[in-house]
This record gives structure tokens, sequence and C-alpha cells, in this order.
């Protein structure tokens, strides 16, 4: 059987959706290359929320084309995920070599295509139709994306796609509109992960606080969400579970609570937050004003002091003035985030944003994008400080990558601990002693392992 590689842009929904491809295809007998020199398919899960990513995975695939069309004509090249869905046709046209275009509701078609490549019943395969039911299809998944390779903390799908319809976002437009799974079937999901050794769960959406908004709706004051939440709480041997991404108008009193309740549910959010400037989060279709989001901020500390808080952050949005750009950086000071990704604007096919007048000239772009980013990483920093010396839990994940002999885990709040440990701590909670601050990485004294 022929081997697959998978190269993964962007988002952990699309770290997620590659495992459930490489699944797809290991059930079908396919192996899982540890290269792409040695693969038989090469496939690229693209990114398009910024023209960043979809310049890098666009290039990636011309020297992939340039690569094995001398060398291994055979090889079958496919682009999949979010660019597969925007571009579509656009992107053979390009690239007369591509095999295969796969968009974001058919990854499950993924091995019954390539079957039709490989007997050259088809020579060429571009298919970004919608598919009804498309939400249930992505179930079994390989770790094949993450950072450290492990089977504790594991990614589960709730819902695709999103109807908020930022100005500056293509996601609606990639993702289509929202579609949940339900309970029941996210529920014996995570239970099937933790009897094969999952300890930690994080629940993926594109908006994952609009949950099972239509399908689902309020039951006793508490969103469909917060019914998940409750649901997946039950899980048997599973420790931790976290969410991404929130929107913040989800975060109603009833989500608010459930930190202070549901003991597994991990002392941490990202919540993106995008502007502090109320004219801007107006323009940006964001649903909420900036007292709306400080307000959310000073009730989940006010649950838990040392709550995790992350944000991601736009600047130079079309209109942004020196003035609204201001009341970002004043945000920022008085939220006080671990972190935050900072992005600059980059203007996205057929979004409201691109067509607006006022695009923000480059250089004040990334003179801003320099100005914030500084900003967050000094508080950061700072924040991150206090943790010399402290005493920290941690769910030991697995090794690391880049050294074999270190393991990491997380603490509640998020933070990534190192340490260098024994293979036995994996999937174990265990206290460490902070002796050494990173870059937004803690490193662990191994002689406090409380461990036998
Ligand atoms: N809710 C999604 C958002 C996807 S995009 C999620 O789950 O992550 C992730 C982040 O990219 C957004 O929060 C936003 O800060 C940034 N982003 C989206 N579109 C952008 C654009 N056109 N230019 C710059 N940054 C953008
Ligand atoms: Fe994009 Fe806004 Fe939805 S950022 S994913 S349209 S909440």
């Amino acid at each position: 059987m022929p081997s697959v590689y998978i190269k993964t842009y962007g988002c952990q929904m699309n770290e997620r959706d590659s495992e459930a491809v490489a699944a797809q295809l290991v059930a079908k007998g396919y192996q899982l290359a540890k290269s792409e020199q040695q693969a038989d398919v090469i496939l690229l899960n693209t990114c398009s929320v910024r023209d960043q990513a979809e310049q890098k995975a666009f290039g990636k695939m011309s020297n992939l084309v340039a690569e094995t069309r001398r060398s291994r004509p055979n090889t079958v090249l496919g682009f999949m995920g979010c660019m597969a869905q925007s571009r579509g046709q656009e992107l053979i046209d390009k690239l007369p070599d591509v095999d295969l275009v796969l968009g974001t509701q058919k990854f499950h078609r993924a091995g019954e295509y390539l079957d039709q490549i490989f007997t050259g019943e088809r020579k060429q395969i571009c298919d970004t139709e919608e598919e009804k039911g498309s939400e249930s299809t992505i179930r079994d998944h390989i770790s094949i994306g993450k950072s450290v390779k492990n089977t504790v903390t594991a990614f589960v799908s709730i819902m695709q796609g999103c109807n908020q319809h930022c100005t500056f976002c293509i996601v609606p437009h990639t993702r289509g509109s929202e579609r949940s799974r339900p309970i029941d079937e996210i529920v014996q999901e995570c239970e099937e992960l933790v009897a094969s050794g999952t300890r930690e769960i994080t629940l993926l959406g594109q908006i994952v606080t609009s949950y099972g908004k239509r399908e689902i709706g309020i039951k006793n004051g508490k969103s469909a969400f917060v019914q998940l939440l409750e649901a997946v709480h039950e899980v048997k041997g599973l420790e931790r579970i976290r969410f991404t991404s929130p929107h913040p108008k989800g975060y109603g009193d009833d989500l608010i609570e459930a930190y202070g309740y549901l003991p597994k549910l991990c002392a941490s959010a990202h919540i993106p937050v995008q502007s502090g400037s109320n004219r801007m989060l107006k323009l940006m279709h964001r649903g909420y004003t900036r007292e709306r989001f400080l307000g959310i901020i000073e009730k989940l500390r006010n649950v838990n002091p040392n709550i995790g808080l992350t944000t991601d952050i736009i600047v130079a949005f079309p209109g942004e003035t020196d003035e609204d750009f201001e009341q970002t950086l004043s945000l920022v000071r008085e939220v006080r985030f671990d972190n935050a990704f900072v992005f600059k604007y980059s203007p996205r096919q057929d979004t409201p944003a691109a067509a607006m007048a006022d695009q923000v000239p480059v250089e004040i772009n990334e003179e801003r994008h320099a100005k914030l980013l500084k900003a967050v990483t000094d508080i950061g920093a700072e924040h991150y400080s206090q943790f010399m010396g402290q005493s920290v839990r941690i769910l030991v994940e697995g090794t690391s990558r880049r050294n074999e002999q270190r393991l990491q885990g997380r603490t509640s709040c998020n933070k990534i601990v190192v340490f260098e440990g024994n293979e036995r701590h994996i999937g174990q909670l265990i206290d460490l002693k902070v002796y050494r601050v990173g870059s937004f990485t803690l490193y662990g004294d191994p002689a406090i392992i409380n461990l036998d």
C-alpha cells in the first residue's frame, strides 16, 4: 500500500482534520511516511486566514511539483482544507501537476478519491462542494500534528463553520455555516479516547460558544455549550477539559460559572478580542464592546484569580487610527494577558473589510504590530516570572520533539513546563518546582516530583 505525508498549516482545527484524514487512510492500509521524500501521497492541509499562510502553502506545492515531477513522477500531490476550499479549480489552473483539491467538507472522501487517482479512473479531482452531515464524518484520528507527540491530549471537533461573519474573516466562507454534532456522539468519542489513554480533551470549533445554538438550544438557563461541557465532564478517567476558540459574546454567566463548579475545566481561556476600540469592534462586526469584554475578564477572574488568559488581536484593520490603536494598547495593559497572538491585518478575498476604504499602509501596520507585540511580550514576561520558585501541577504529555530527554506538560492555566523526567510520568499529574523561566516556557525541577 502507498504511504502518505500530510503537512499542516494554520490552526488546531486543521491539525485535527489532518489527523482524521491520516486515520482514514491508515484504516485503508496506507502507511504514514516519515518524510515527504518517502511518501507516495503528499497532502498540504492549508490555511487561508492570512495571505502569508496561503503564499507559504502555494510556494511549498510549487517546490514539491518541481522536485517530484523530476525524480518521482507518480507521487500524488494534493491540497486540502481552507485554501483548497476558497481557491478550488484556480489551484489546478495555476499548478496543473496537482492531482487533488479537497474542500473542507470533503475530508472523509480522501481515501476514495486517492483510489480513483491511483487506479487511473480519474486523473485529477477537485471537490469543494458542500456536503450535509460532514460534521459527523470527522471522528477517528491519529496523533500526527502536535508539537509533542502524545496520546495524553486529544482534540475533539464539536462543530464546523461559523455564522458570525466578522468583516475581516474568511472562515465563514471556507468552513461554511455552523453545524454541530450531537452531545452523545461527542461524549462517546471522548469515552473512546479516554479508554485508549487520553487524559485531556480540547473541544474544537471555530466558534465553540455557539455550539448547538440551533440544534440543542438553552435548557435550564444553560447554553448548549455549557450542557456539552457538563456532559463531557462526566466522562470517567478524563482529567482535564479545554476548548478553543470561544467568542466573547458567548461568555454568558452560565459559562463563567462553569469554571467554578466543573473542576476538570482548565483554568484558562483563549478569548479573541481583536481590538480595544469600540469603533473598530463595530466595523469588524464583533458583536461586543470593549466594556463588555472587560466585564467578562473581571467576572472570570472573580471566579478564579489564577485563570490563564490569552487572546488574538488584529492591528491595522481598515480605518484604524492612532487613537484606535492606543485603545488596543491600553486594553492589553489593563487586562494583562498571559500571552496574545498579534496579527497584521491581511485583506481576504470577498470579505467586506477588504473592500473598505482607508486600508492602512503597510509600514504603519508593521509599526503597530511591533509595538503591540512588544507590549504583549513584556507583560507576558512579567507574568511568567511570577512562577519562579513556585510549585506547579502539570499533566505530563510526552517527550519534547526537540529533545527526547525532556518531558513536557502544561499547567491548568496552560503554561508549558519542560523537565527532565522519565517516560513513566507520561499521562500523570505531577507537581514540580519552577527553577527557570524562559520565553513563554517554564522549567521544572524534577527533584520534587510527587511520585514514588
Ligand atoms: N474563531 C477562529 C478564528 C480563526 S482566525 C478560531 O478558532 O481561531 C484566528 C485569528 O486570526 C483570529 O482570531 C484573528 O485574530 C486572526 N485573523 C482572522 N482573519 C484575519 C485577517 N484577515 N487578517 C489578520 N488576522 C486575521
Ligand atoms: Fe472568523 Fe469571527 Fe467566526 S473571526 S471564525 S468570523 S467569530
